[in-house]
């Protein structure tokens, strides 16, 4: 009998190795100190090299002959009104992610100027970010500065860390950390100073994701090596990045069903970046259920574009590669919006702000010329309060219209379609499909657009349901739709979600409008607001865990609701 317990690691990282094929080549001859390849495969047994994975897409980073450099972008996400401000440091969503099983070891060289403090993020579950917040869970901070060594942990059941420990150094320009998992503690060490936790379970899901952080201004730090090696029992194997899912869906999917209607109707969900890559499950289904993605959160400004000279393309290209490696078209939301603005743009002066406006219209739909198919150009213009002085909402006042009055939306259409004079051109409005002021509002609106030959193409209906009783009726809907053709727009189904107390009336509301949408030759997709309630955006973000919300198709546990079987038969009841 072989002894497994000591056959483990080897036998770990080569199952993971032909897991992962040739992403993740390991050399079976074992144990040296494995260097990049040329092919950027990291040769090992028991240690792998992680640095030779991808670090291209690192916000930040700029990968060179040395390691990785870190330029720090301050990034944070910052309240709608441009106040408070949490830290948001870039995390590696693209690179080499570290399986690991019982003990194993991490370490870094890292290159560190006087003046900066360098940190490494190890995260056991990569963050969940919204445009308000950013849900840290369980991870930790190994950071290095002139006179200190600290290790701070979080444990994924409150925003503050669990613990911080720090030691006092001198540090040379040039060190070598080591953090360890052993024996039930988490252990930092650098030459002879060592500072250790015990384990609140940071890594027991079984992965790392990695992640840094600069001080922005101070000089960048260079990550010189980052190695992990099997302790004791334990294995290590590295796992690159899956960008592509199934090349057939099953033809009873969402996609599958809709490809098979006279319309093809695109049927798409709002996905974010960080699930796609460390949620098999929340994957799965986004390859195989929608032909059509949304950017939820990764395009809009604040995230985009974080300083007047910065843009950060890096989680809005993984999502669009992700469409492109599944065949799904792109719709890119949003360019303008009275929120997720950043700091810096809502205090930019009132001469200024045309300039800034097409500058970043142009710049983003620039960007993805040719790879995201439509945009929502200008998101819910109307004000949120219905009763405006004539008995209608009027404008939502905002840092763009304060400064250019309606003629915001005229300038960031054409600035829009003279980049991209393909992608379809969209504004997108919450509470329209019912009648009453908010429709007559939004149409009166689009009359003038066209009056004015401002070049958009459609309107996208939310469909948010999000009170008790609240529901769509798809005659009412339709007739909006029809509507809007008469006057040559298209229409489509932005962002639905269902609150869901009932999931049978739930199921009805999802159907009823996907089939009203079926109905309207002219309503070119149907999208839900995400997936599954486990990253909904309605979760109450305070708490620890997450408390999601219940609006969406799919349960937090990935279980489809009633809803999915709903949507289904609609589908069917259209097949040509
Ligand atoms: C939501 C996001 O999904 C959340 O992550 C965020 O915290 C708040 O905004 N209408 C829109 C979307 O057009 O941009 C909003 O997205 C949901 C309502």
């Amino acid at each position: 009998m072989p002894n497994v317990s000591r056959a483990w690691p080897t036998l770990f990282v080569s199952v993971l190795c032909l897991l992962a094929g040739g992403a993740a080549a390991c050399d079976p001859s074992g144990g040296r100190d494995a260097r990049p390849s040329a092919s950027g495969a990291a040769p090992a047994s028991g240690r792998v090299d992680l640095l030779a994975g991808d670090w291209r897409h690192l916000p930040g980073g700029t990968v060179g002959s040395g390691g990785v450099r870190i330029h720090g972008l301050g990034r944070q996400i910052v309240l709608q009104d441009g106040t408070g401000g949490q830290p948001h440091p870039p995390v590696n969503l693209r690179g080499p992610r570290l399986e690991v099983r019982g003990d194993f070891q991490v370490s870094a060289t890292l290159r560190r100027p006087a003046g900066q403090t360098a940190s490494l993020y190890l995260y056991g579950e990569v963050p969940i970010v919204y445009d308000e917040w950013r849900q840290n869970r369980r991870g930790l901070r190994v950071a290095v500065s002139e006179r200190e060594l600290s290790l701070t942990v979080w444990d994924g059941r409150s925003a503050a860390p669990v613990a911080d420990r720090t030691a006092s150094v001198t540090s040379p320009a040039t060190v070598s950390v080591t953090f360890e998992r052993h024996g039930g503690d988490l252990v930092l060490s650098a030459g002879d100073t060592r500072v250790s936790v015990p384990d609140p379970g940071v890594f027991d899901a079984g992965s790392v994701t990695f992640g840094v952080d600069a001080v922005p201004g101070a000089p960048d730090w260079t990550l010189a090596a980052l190695e992990a090696t099997a302790r004791d029992g334990g294995g290590v194997a590295v796992r690159d990045t899956r960008m592509a899912g199934q090349p057939t869906q099953p033809s009873d999917s969402l996609r599958g069903l809709a490809e098979a209607t006279g319309r093809r109707l695109p049927i798409g969900a709002a996905m974010a970046a960080e699930p796609l890559v460390s949620d098999d499950g929340y994957r799965t289904l986004a390859t195989t259920q929608f032909s059509m993605l949304t950017t939820e959160n990764a395009l809009k400004p604040q995230f985009v574009h974080p300083g007047p000279d910065t843009y950060d393309f890096a989680e809005g290209d993984l999502l669009v590669d992700f469409a492109a490696a599944n065949r799904m078209t792109v719709h890119g939301h949003t360019l303008i919006f009275g929120e997720a603005n950043p700091r810096w743009m809502q205090q930019v002066a009132l001469a200024d702000r045309e300039r800034v406006m097409t500058g970043h219209v142009r710049t983003v739909v620039g960007h993805y010329r040719g790879r995201v198919a439509e945009w929502d150009v200008v998101n819910e213009p109307l004000s949120p309060d219905d009763d405006g002085p004539d008995g209608r909402p009027g404008l939502r006042e905002h840092l763009w219209q304060e400064a250019m009055g309606e003629s915001y939306i005229d300038k960031a259409f054409t600035a829009a379609r003279a980049v991209d004079s393909e992608a379809k051109l969209y504004l997108n409005e919450f509470g329209a499909e019912a009648d009453g002021p908010r429709w007559d509002a939004l149409y009166a609106l689009v009359v003038r657009l066209k009056g004015r030959g401002v070049p958009i193409d459609g309107v996208g209906f939310q469909s948010h349901i999000h009170e008790a009783g609240d529901h769509i009726d798809p005659a009412v809907l339709r007739s909006h739709i029809a509507a809007l053709a008469e006057l040559g727009l298209s229409a489509r189904i932005s962002e639905i979600d269902v609150y869901g107390e009932s999931p049978r009336v739930q199921a009805t509301q999802f159907a009823g409008v996907l089939g009203a949408c079926l109905s309207e030759p002219t309503c070119t997709s149907f999208s839900t607001w995400g997936i599954t309630d486990r990253y909904g955006s309605t979760a109450e973000h305070d708490s620890y865990p997450l408390e999601p919300g219940d609006e969406l198709p799919w349960d937090q546990r990935l279980r489809p609701k009633p809803a999915v079987a709903a949507l289904r038969d609609t589908l069917r009841a259209a097949r040509r």
